[in-house]
């Protein structure tokens, strides 16, 4: 839709206005009264050496003899603005053309074309259960990767597993003592938690098994047989395991080169580092001073001789240049680790990568349940991302068995279940999307799954309303899809088509911030005024043929572009609910 450049060719063209200064002030105004555009006429006080309200009624004068274009309805001075009303009628038919014409590439662009962006998200630790603070990364970072490609972006999807480190020569001497290699084929990372807690429990008794572990640990980085193999296989049953909850929610991954994956590249980054003269001795370790920036030294080895967490992640970023050469580089890791990504952005910057700019930490707040939301959890202190998955679905069956008594289209049991999951599991996604992402979540079931409320079951109603609406309206798809959008100027259908073709606008701005909630905020603003069209323009029973066939035309638009845009949110739709 390209109306606001309609808009720009006008004011420069036929008002005689600066093309630069109108690209650069035009906008929408805050209320409807004021028109669909603005221009404020401040700036142009001292060229005319004129009040702007005596500009803008100037340039109200001159439309009105020049004449408008079909785009337009009329030309306002209101004080110091122009207003610009446009065509409603005409507008709404163009959006809906538009819609109908582009089909699920809604939205997209070739903006990205060419450019390659790393997006860093879930990242969960092997042997360690998956819980919901790896919830929210997976979706913020699901979601983001969504609208990069759907904007053009080249992808590399990486989940930077938690698969190094001195905790795996512990679980080597817990595994050997206590590991149950069925149980491990079971369940491993239950198996792996159990044997994890024993020996933290046993130590207690007998200290020697931190020495044990810590040789393990040496082993296992120098390369040996026993320790190799046993990692491998604790690393490979664990992200069997992942891949299982990965799968269940849609999401995927180019790459599962986790922080073990970088030891090799970390002796020539260290000596590069030395060489380029920031690497200083402190205390026998290596550190890089950053006092400079206001950050406490990043340290790069430890007197032991050993990486750490930051070591590892230096090495993974110049990885990541050096093999894709990234126009961004993103990590969708919680806030609590802000002061890490500062310390090796800095460090990286020090050792002169400029394409350090073009890495940034997307934060994200914490995940809160108040007291008794929770009815099965496995453990007191973590919530596992599968029994609050599990838990939404039963409880969103619950509400459809309800339903299914008094629906006048009967659901079969399959599709009862299939509903339940992209309902539940859309409801989880939405509430970890809907809000700023620095923002903590406050769990609460009533809002997740208030059907009426801001919430993913409240849109894809509207989207199952819509596909009711045309199944029952005796048209096919195609056949909708070739009428005339007439006569849809009125208040609830333009109000709609605009929230609609915004929705292109907000894509952009949530991934130029990395905030899909602003993109999610406009999906729900088109489900509402959705909701708020069909309540006042009956379409089934409209006045006549023609309108019913227009209004189906605006519904079907509506269901493509929710199905479309709640897909990037990585919420599934479904047909009736
Ligand atoms: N595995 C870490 C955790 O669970 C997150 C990794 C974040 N990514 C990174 N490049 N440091 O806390």
């Amino acid at each position: 839709m390209d109306y606001k450049l309609t808009i720009i060719d006008y004011l420069s063209d036929e008002l005689d206005l600066d093309r630069s200064f109108v690209e650069d002030v035009l906008e929408v105004p805050p209320r409807e009264d004021m028109g669909d555009f603005a221009l404020p006429c401040f700036r142009l006080a001292k060229a005319y050496r004129k009040a702007p309200q005596a500009i803008a009624q100037d340039l109200a004068d001159k439309a009105k003899e020049k004449g408008l274009n079909d785009r337009m309805d009329r030309i306002e001075a209101q004080g110091p603005y122009l207003n610009i009303f446009l065509n409603k009628d005409r507008y709404t038919a163009d959006l809906i053309r538009y819609v109908l014409e582009k089909q699920e590439r809604f939205a997209s662009s070739d903006e990205g074309n060419g450019k390659t962006v790393c997006i860093e998200f879930s990242s969960p630790n092997i042997a360690k259960p998956f819980h919901v603070g790896h919830a929210f990364t997976t979706f913020l970072g699901d979601a983001l990767a969504r609208m990069y490609g759907h904007l053009g972006y080249d992808l590399e999807r990486i989940n930077h597993l938690g698969d190094y480190g001195t905790q795996f020569g512990k679980l080597i001497v817990a595994y050997e003592n206590w590991g149950d290699q069925e149980a491990l084929d079971e369940n491993p990372i239950k198996e792996l938690l159990r044997i994890y807690v024993k020996f933290h429990q046993e130590v207690k008794d007998n200290p020697e098994l931190e020495d044990q572990a810590r040789a393990r640990f040496k082993a296992l980085e120098e390369g040996q047989p026993r320790e190799y193999a046993l990692w491998k296989d604790f690393r490979e049953l664990s992200i069997r395991e992942f891949d299982r909850i990965y799968d269940r929610l849609d999401v995927s991954f180019d790459s599962y080169r986790g922080e073990s994956a970088y030891s090799d590249l970390i002796p020539p980054l260290v000596e590069e580092l030395e060489e380029k003269g920031i690497l200083v001795d402190s205390e026998g370790a290596k550190v890089v001073m950053l006092d400079d920036e206001g950050l406490p030294p990043c340290i790069v080895v430890k007197s032991d001789g050993s990486t750490i967490y930051a070591t590892r992640d230096l090495a993974a970023a110049k990885y990541r240049y050096d093999t894709y050469k990234f126009y961004k580089n993103v990590y969708v890791v919680g806030l609590p680790q802000s002061l890490h990504f500062r310390q090796v952005f800095a460090v990286l910057k020090k050792a002169g990568y400029d394409w350090v700019d073009n890495c940034v930490h997307v934060g994200f707040g914490l995940v809160k349940f108040p007291e008794g939301a929770l009815l099965s959890t496995r453990s007191g202190d973590v919530v596992y991302l599968e029994d609050l998955l599990d838990e939404a679905v039963k409880k969103t069956k619950d509400i459809i068995l309800e339903n299914n008594k008094t629906r006048d289209e009967v659901m079969t049991e399959q599709e009862i279940e299939e509903t339940s999951q992209a309902i539940g599991l859309g409801a989880i996604r939405y509430t970890f999307l809907r809000n700023g992402r620095e923002k903590d979540i406050i769990f609460r079931w009533e809002d997740i799954l208030d059907f009426e409320g801001d919430s993913s079951p409240y849109m894809q109603y509207a989207y199952a309303r819509a596909k009711s609406i045309i199944r029952k309206s005796g048209y096919t798809e195609e056949e909708i899809m070739a009428f005339e959008p007439v006569r849809l100027g009125e208040h609830a259908s333009f109000v709609l088509a605009k929230s609609i073709a915004q929705l292109e606008e907000s894509l952009k701005q949530a991934v130029k911030s990395y905030e899909p909630s602003i993109f999610a905020r406009q999906v729900m603003t088109v489900c509402r005024n959705f909701s708020r069209f069909y309540n006042q323009m009956p379409i089934l029973a409209a006045p006549d043929e023609e309108d019913k066939k227009a209004r189906l035309s605006l519904c079907l638009a509506s269901a493509n572009v929710v199905k479309t845009s709640l897909n990037l949110l990585g919420i599934k739709t479904v047909e009736r609910m």
